[in-house]
Formats: structure tokens, C-alpha cells, sequence
């Protein structure tokens, strides 16, 4: 069976997750698939994908085979895979820029970032090297510049990007154009957990309208202990995490809420937490003759574990679109399983639509369409879009 070859940048907690659950499921027989929203998209299960190169900055990760940089502090989420195949990758030192925030150096070792004092590699090199076809993003939030460079090296290289963090890159509708013209696909941005704070406040949210309730106001507290909620310390790295998450919801109302009544954001670092986050929602609204009514709700996750099944179907999406010469954003896979896609959907259809084009039926006009108008096989341009909230 053909390979899926994915390369990482940003062996942190999510990577450490997602790669553990390769090994994993590919050791489960395919009844026993707990925890996957897909066993199966298009050919591939998990143990399809392969992960051929992988990029960080911290002295304890760059330089070491990636099957023990995923167990490297300060990495600290469940190790539900102990035993792990020779990979034969080995990580490479990646171009720092913005990556670490100032603060780290201010936290003990094995709670924050240390770079290493080496000479980057050539990114895109790299990644044509390797043969990748996908990058994931996974870099801390706030590095803009870094993100942005990784990006440029998937264009040069020829390969897919799969954005795990908030920084707008599917959602820009001027990245969308240059993923479309150099034909490769791109779903992002900002992961959505498979049931994390951010799913389980949308669906409240409509459940809220369906029902013709008003809602008046509501927050979503968040704390963790892990580094990237260390990095979220610093407010200058925040505000598109508080963008990505609280426009997530909002798209989900009939009517915006006024910014003084709607709070969503990573609210504080608790170290003891490690990799564990609760989330704390309160929603206030007004039902039937203007009946008070409230939700209390505390919603407690390893975060890391939480957000990996959904980059694994990510990554298959990616690959099918791949397989059938589709650019641009995908946009059913960036809807469902992205907080910032460049259109937003409700997520029931949303799954609709990605079932859809999992099925390879009928999509609608995006970068999914845009292959089969071609006559030469060459997708079409992106014809460009909003960013999610404008
Ligand atoms: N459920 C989730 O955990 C979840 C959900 C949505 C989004 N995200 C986002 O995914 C991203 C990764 O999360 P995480 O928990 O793995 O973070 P993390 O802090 O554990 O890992 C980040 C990694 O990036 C490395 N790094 C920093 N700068 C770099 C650079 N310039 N080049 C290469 N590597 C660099 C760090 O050394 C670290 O290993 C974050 O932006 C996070 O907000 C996570």
C-alpha cells in the first residue's frame, strides 16, 4: 500500500500525540478503531501515513532520532505508546525567527523551550529531500514569521500544508491564491479538537438559537500546563488564538454577540496541569417569556491526544486532494476540522460536506471543484475569500 509522507515542523505535544497514535492504531485491528472519527478515508488508515522529515528549535529535540524527540521535555502530554519503531528520521534545526517567546528563558527547563545554538537547515531543501507531500504546522502560537517561512517552503517544495495553528494562512484569501496557482491543496487554519472546548461551545451555541433562545453573554475560560499555554502567557502573541477562537463561535449565532458579551480565550498557565485542560463555559440567555436560563459547564481534556485523531483525518484529506490535483483550500476538511477555515459552516454540515468529498461526490465551488473545470488537468485559480470574520 502506498505511503501518505507527511513532515512535521514543531515536535512539541501534538506531534508527540499524533505519532504515538500512528504506531498505535496501526497495531489495533481495524474493528477496535476507539477514538478515530475515520478508520478509513479514500484507501489509507493510519498506519498509511509515514512521517518522513520533521523540523524543531529546542536543544533536547533538533539532532535526535524523531522516535524519542516526541518524549523530550518539555514535552509533557500521556505517553499511551511507549514502544516505537526506528524511524530513521532525525530532527532538523528549524529557522527560530518569532518561534520562542522571550518569557521561556524566565520558566525552568523542563517547563519551556531552550533553542538550540545551531545553524538552520534549508526548510524547502529539506522538505523536497524527504519527499514530503504534507507539511503540519504545529508551532507555537504568536510566530507568525515562522509559520509564514514554513509555508514559503511548501510552495517552493511542491507540498501541501496542513496548518494546525492560528496563524491565518488557508484563511488569507492572498496565500489561498498562491496555494492555488502552484496547485497544491492547503486545509487550515487552527486545529478544532475532536471534542474540545471550541466544538462543544458552537454546538451549544446552536442549540441555543435552534431553540429560540437568546443568548445575552458568555465566556470560555481555559487553563493548561503545558507550553502552549506558557507560550499564551504572553498577551502580544495572543490575539489571533482570541480571534480564531472566539470568531469560531460567534459564526455559529444568528445574531453576533456584542464583543463586551462574548470571552473566549486561554486564561491562564497552571504548570501542575501539564497537559490536561479544562475549559469553563458559562452561556446566559433568555427563553420563553423571557425565562432566565444558564449553563454551567467544566469540560476537562488531555489536550494534545484530543486534537491528533482529527489532524490524521486532516492528513488523509489533504492526500485525497492530492490524489485528485485539487488546490488551493479544501474547504469541507477546513470547515469541520478547522476553528479559522476561510468559510465557516455549522458543523453538521460541514460533516456533510466532508463526508462528500471523503465519498468523492458533489462539492461545492472550491478549491475541491476547481480541478474539474480544467481541461488540462491543472486546477483553476482560487478565486479568493473573506477571512473567516471580516
Ligand atoms: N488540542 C491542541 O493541543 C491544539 C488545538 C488547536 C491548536 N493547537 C495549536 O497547535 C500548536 C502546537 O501545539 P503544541 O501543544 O504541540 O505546542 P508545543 O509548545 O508543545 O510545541 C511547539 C513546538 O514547536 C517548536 N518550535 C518553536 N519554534 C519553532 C520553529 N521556528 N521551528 C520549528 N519548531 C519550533 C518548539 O520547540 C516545540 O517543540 C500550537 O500553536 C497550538 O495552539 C493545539
Amino acid at each position: 500500500m502506498q505511503k501518505i509522507r507527511a513532515a512535521i515542523a514543531g515536535i512539541g505535544n501534538c506531534a508527540s500525540s499524533l505519532i504515538q497514535g500512528l504506531e498505535y492504531y496501526r497495531e489495533h485491528s481495524a474493528e477496535d478503531v476507539r477514538g478515530l472519527m475515520h478508520p478509513r478515508i479514500g484507501a489509507w488508515g493510519c498506519g498509511n501515513i509515514e512521517v518522513v522529515a520533521a523540523f524543531d528549535i529546542d536543544r533536547r529535540k533538533v539532532g535526535r532520532p524523531l522516535e524519542e524527540a516526541i518524549f523530550a521535555k518539555p514535552n509533557c502530554t500521556r505517553v499511551f505508546q511507549k514502544a516505537m519503531p526506528v524511524s530513521g528520521v532525525t530532527v532538523q534545526m528549524g529557522p527560530i525567527l518569532d518561534g520562542v517567546a522571550d518569557h521561556m528563558r524566565d520558566y525552568p527547563e523542563d517547563q519551556a523551550f531552550r533553542p538550540a545554538d545551531l545553524e538552520p537547515v534549508d526548510v524547502a531543501r529539506t522538505l523536497k529531500d524527504s519527499g514530503a507531500e504534507i507539511l503540519i504546522c504545529y508551532l507555537p502560537v504568536g510566530s507568525e514569521q515562522a509559520v509564514s517561512h514554513y509555508a514559503e517552503a511548501c510552495l517552493t517544495a511542491g507540498v501541501a500544508l496542513l496548518n494546525c495553528v492560528p496563524v491565518f494562512i488557508a484563511s488569507k484569501p492572498e496565500w489561498a491564491r498562491r496555494f492555488a496557482e502552484a496547485g497544491l491543496p492547503l486545509i487550515g487554519d487552527d486545529i478544532k479538537s475532536q471534542v474540545g472546548a471550541t466544538i462543544v461551545h458552537r454546538a451549544l451555541a446552536r442549540l441555543f438559537a435552534d431553540r429560540g433562545v437568546a443568548l445575552d453573554r458568555t465566556y470560555q475560560l481555559n487553563t493548561g500546563g503545558n507550553t502552549d499555554f506558557l507560550n499564551m502567557l504572553a498577551l502580544d502573541r495572543l490575539e489571533s488564538k482570541r480571534m480564531s477562537k472566539t470568531e469560531s463561535v460567534q459564526s455559529q449565532l444568528d445574531a453576533r454577540l456584542d464583543t463586551r458579551d462574548i470571552h473566549i480565550g486561554p486564561s491562564d498557565y497552571v504548570a501542575w496541569q501539564e497537559d490536561n485542560k479544562v475549559c469553563f463555559i458559562r452561556m446566559e440567555g433568555r427563553g420563553f417569556g423571557e425565562a432566565p436560563i444558564e449553563i454551567e459547564l467544566r469540560l476537562s481534556v488531555q489536550d494534545s491526544p484530543n486534537s491528533a485523531g482529527v489532524v490524521i483525518d486532516a492528513v488523509r484529506c489533504a492526500k485525497l486532494a492530492l490524489e485528485r490535483k485539487l488546490a488551493g483550500p479544501v474547504e469541507s476538511a477546513c470547515a469541520y476540522y478547522m476553528k479559522s477555515p476561510p468559510r465557516q459552516m455549522r458543523d453538521s454540515d460541514a460533516r456533510e460536506a466532508v463526508e462528500r468529498f471523503i465519498a468523492g461526490g458533489a462539492v461545492d465551488k472550491t478549491a475541491e471543484g476547481s480541478a474539474e473545470g480544467s481541461a488540462d488537468g491543472k486546477p483553476a485559480p482560487w478565486p479568493g475569500r473573506a477571512v473567516a470574520g471580516e
